[in-house]
């Protein structure tokens, strides 16, 4: 499963890509917002940090403006995805757009239904909300298996990018659910990482080579 970070804070993609982790960017309004910076430089400069696909939503809801948008924010970089909501003039959208090669991430996904219609049109990732499932007293893990289980079903290539992660533990359950991605936000990348053994093991290791460092 590869790993993309969920955040429009360039530091934070930053500090994350230098790690050497990171295979891709989603943004949404919501959290480009946040950054209080014109959107288009925005997503450009994460753009040039990370050697990836980097996901920038379009807002327009009706079909041909949704297009006109996506093709506009497709000229910022090679690498721009555009995020799509699912909803009729989104497919109808993503139908036109990935016949001309652009990438589509149809975001906003709750349920098979939703992730089976996105592949239909040919989205090229689909991004069911784990946490927001949750939020409703759903499983949003048990969405991913479902959609990977029917996308192996039918060899459907649309890739499952698991989004609206809020702890660790969902991305091994995104990972063990056969998602193809997981969208992280930065605080939770940064648990990842860390455990207790491996910060006393250091510990430990730095204080023994102390005691033989200068033997001759
Ligand atoms: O990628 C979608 C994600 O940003 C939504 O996360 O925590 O707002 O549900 P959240």
């Amino acid at each position: 499963m590869k790993i993309f970070i969920d955040t429009a804070n360039l530091e934070n993609i930053k500090e994350i890509n230098s790690w050497g982790i990171l295979s891709g960017v989603t943004t949404n309004p919501t959290l480009a917002a946040k950054e209080g910076k014109e959107f288009r430089l925005l997503i450009k400069e994460i753009a040039q940090v990370v050697d990836g696909p980097i996901s920038a939503e379009a807002v327009a809801m009706e079909r041909d403006e949704i297009v006109e948008e996506a093709r506009s924010l497709s000229q910022i970089a090679p690498n721009i995805v555009i995020k799509i909501p699912i909803m009729p003039e989104g497919l109808a959208a993503t139908r036109i757009l990935s016949r001309e090669g652009i990438k589509v991430n149809m975001t906003l996904v709750f349920s098979v239904n939703q992730a089976l219609l996105a592949a239909q049109v040919g989205a090229s990732y689909v991004s069911p909300f784990v946490g927001r499932i949750d939020d409703i007293s759903y499983d949003g893990i048990s969405t991913i298996s479902d959609i990977a289980l029917v996308y192996g079903n039918y060899g459907i290539e649309t890739q499952i990018i698991a989004a609206s992660i809020r702890h660790p533990l969902h991305v091994v359950e995104a990972a063990l659910a056969g998602a193809d991605i997981a969208t992280v936000p930065y605080d939770v990348l940064k648990m990842m990482v860390k455990h207790p053994l491996t910060d006393r093991g250091i510990e430990n290791f730095l204080r023994d080579w102390e005691k033989i460092k200068n033997l001759k």
